[in-house]
């Protein structure tokens, strides 16, 4: 399966195959209009009663700065004796990358069923990007680490953690390098019953 930067794939189905969780990425923003049409992918994903649920983050410096108390925190939470070395770590994760997307999916407290589903759709809308992406030779990571949960980023994207609920970062950029990942095998995970 090929994979050669910045150039379209051929097919749907090389696209779906060849996709890997990139790690490490090179120093340099996406283009802007590969990002829009990311976007525009995600839109068009599928969501029951309509609901959209899904929204998209692009965090800039400033806003990956306001990011920065709640990493530290973190950190000294879990080593209270954490070194600067430990911090500088935690602090690249979120400074490092050329894009960084918060994705928020909408929350219905009233309706835990609505909720369920319209987190199934906001994945379907953040694989749609991440597919896209990818689609164009541009890499990304999904993460759920600590501090995509914690109360900082809701205050730097000024959003309320009552109506949405952040699912995750999507880390973007052109890849260093494509991992090998081990998948089950179809006979595995697949049956055709009678
Ligand atoms: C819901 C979800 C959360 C994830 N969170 C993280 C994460 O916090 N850190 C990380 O390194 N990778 C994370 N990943 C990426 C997985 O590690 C990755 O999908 C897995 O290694 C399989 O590799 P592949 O995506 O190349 O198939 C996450 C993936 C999913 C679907």
């Amino acid at each position: 399966m090929s994979f050669t930067e910045g150039q379209p794939m051929n097919s749907a189905q090389e696209t779906l195959i060849s996709r890997r969780s990139i790690f490490s990425f090179r120093d340099h923003p996406v283009d802007r209009n590969i990002l829009e049409e990311a976007f525009e992918a995600a839109r068009h994903a599928p969501c029951h009663k309509h609901t959209h649920p899904w929204k998209f983050y692009l965090m800039g410096e400033a806003t990956r700065l306001q990011l920065i108390p709640g990493v530290d925190q973190i950190v000294r939470l879990k080593n209270p004796e954490a070194t600067s070395n430990l911090f500088e770590k935690a602090r690249r994760k979120i400074l490092e990358p050329p894009e960084l997307i918060a994705v928020s999916s909408r929350k219905s407290p009233d309706d835990p069923f609505r909720e369920e589903e319209d987190y199934a759709a906001t994945v379907c809308a953040l694989h749609n990007l991440v597919l896209s992406l990818w689609s164009r030779g541009v890499g990304a990571q999904w993460t759920t680490g600590a501090i995509t949960r914690d109360p900082v980023v809701y205050d730097a994207l000024g959003v309320s953690e009552h109506e949405e609920r952040v699912i995750g970062f999507v880390k973007v950029g052109y890849p260093e390098e494509v991992p090998r990942t081990k998948k089950k095998a179809l006979d595995e995970i697949r049956f055709y019953l009678p």
